[in-house]
């Protein structure tokens, strides 16, 4: 009897929502328009985090529940929309009000109609794999992330069927033949390790049949946004700067596309790899605070470049900040307001000396975090790739990549130049 009652109730509730959904049709599509008015400091706060309907509690509460109440069977209006307010939900592989709401924040911030989450950086770029088929081909930038290129080498191409070469797409005299066979162009700019900087606009253009693709996480949507450069695509890796707490791995895939997004949601609810809502809600939160991190963080990597430029321990600076970066102008005139928190150097003298020498620089995998992170690429995030092709690209095993963080700059320098020294004198004994 109880509980003929309970879902009598249940029922008139959801009605009522339902009701109240239909009468404010509107509502997504306007909050979304409001969406794309707002500076980026504004809407990386309020986008996503609205007031809880039934509570008004600032903070919306994580949705931790895996299932939702159904009026009647499939009666689920609003259902894959992850902008639908509350309502719309089933199961929490396929859509959940969490990870709804990052999806909407991150999305507004890339200038995307669409945003779609997964469990890791490496889960978004498989899923943007899948949007392709057995004999097609993609074209990557030869510098990409090591485990982009793990993923292509030991899955996409031995268990999909798909092609895959590597292009320099810095080279100035790629024109549209050297792509036209491509299905898939895959970019990312700045380049990891090596900051390399890619026309994003003209590579974009060169093939308009192949989906480019934009892993945007060295500069984040606060110094550069892809899709309105004429990438179809944008992937991060909300693992770092998107988040940037160390605390976290997540990924998220971007579009204007309405065919690529219904893929990509496909892909998220049939393979599965989803964030869990605790993990949304933390990304979320470091969401908010993405404009002054990115900012701050950018201007201490500036310094540390400029400091870095003229040591007598260091053989080479990489940064697209510099004047000396073969793509300086390129970068200023793509990038907005600054150029990342990554800066990457030779060393002179013994590697090892130097990074046991750092006390606040932390030895890890990892960048864009609040902490300042060193990595030595060719052995750690590149330890995968090919030696030919490393040392092709230049990544020796004197390459270090600084992920600087928010900490005092005075402190930064001091601890980068007593470590330098020390590495610097370590050769010469
Ligand atoms: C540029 C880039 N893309 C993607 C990834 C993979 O992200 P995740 O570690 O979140 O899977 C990384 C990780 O370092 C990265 O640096």
């Amino acid at each position: 009897m109880f509980r003929l009652d309970f879902r009598g109730t249940l029922k008139r509730l959801l009605n009522l929502e339902r009701t109240k959904m239909s009468s404010d049709t509107g509502a997504t599509s306007a909050a979304l328009a409001l969406a794309r008015t707002l500076r980026m400091g504004t809407s990386l706060i309020h986008v996503g985090s609205e007031p809880d309907a039934t509570t008004g509690a600032v903070v919306p509460p994580i949705s931790l529940s895996t299932t939702f109440a159904q009026a009647s069977v499939g009666d689920l209006p609003g259902k894959l929309d992850p902008n639908s307010f509350g309502l719309g939900y089933d199961y929490s592989r396929s859509t959940n009000p969490t990870r709804g709401s990052l999806e909407r924040c991150l999305a507004a911030a890339e200038g995307a109609a669409h945003g779609v989450g997964f469990s890791s950086g490496v889960a978004a770029i498989s899923a943007c794999m899948q949007l392709l088929k057995p004999g097609d081909k993609i074209i990557a930038m030869d510098e990409v992330y090591g485990g982009t290129q793990r993923l292509l080498s030991k899955v996409v191409t031995p268990l999909h069927g798909i092609e895959v070469t590597y292009m320099d797409f810095t080279d100035p005299s790629i024109s549209s033949s050297d792509v036209q066979d491509a299905s898939m162009i895959w970019l990312e700019s700045p380049t990891n390790p090596c900051l390399k900087i890619t026309d994003i606009s003209r590579i974009s253009s060169l093939n308009p049949n192949a989906i480019t693709v934009v892993d945007n996480t060295f500069s984040t949507p606060y110094f550069q946004n892809p899709l309105q450069l004429g990438a179809d695509v944008v992937v991060h890796s909300c693992t770092k700067s998107i988040n940037g707490h160390s605390d976290v791995v997540l990924g998220m895939v971007l579009t204007n596309s309405s065919s690529l997004y219904s893929s990509l949601r496909f892909t998220q609810n049939a393979v599965g790899s989803v964030p869990s809502p605790f993990d949304c809600y933390l990304t979320l939160r470091g969401l908010k605070t993405l404009h002054v991190r990115m900012s701050y963080g950018a201007a201490n990597a500036l310094s540390i470049a400029h400091f870095l430029d003229s040591h007598e321990g260091v053989e080479a600076v990489m940064y697209p900040g510099l004047t000396s970066h073969p793509q300086h102008e390129l970068a200023k005139a793509q990038m907005k307001g600054g150029f990342g928190t990554v800066v990457t150097v030779k060393v002179k003298g013994c590697t090892g000396t130097f990074l046991s020498s750092l006390k606040i620089f932390v030895v890890a995998e990892g960048l864009g975090a609040v902490e300042s992170l060193v990595s030595c690429p060719a052995k750690m995030s590149h330890h995968g790739v090919p030696a030919e092709k490393k040392k092709q690209l230049g990544i020796d095993e004197n390459l270090v990549r600084l992920s600087v963080g928010l900490e005092s700059i005075d402190d930064l320098l001091k601890d980068l130049d007593d470590a330098l020294n020390a590495g610097f004198k370590a050769r010469q004994i």
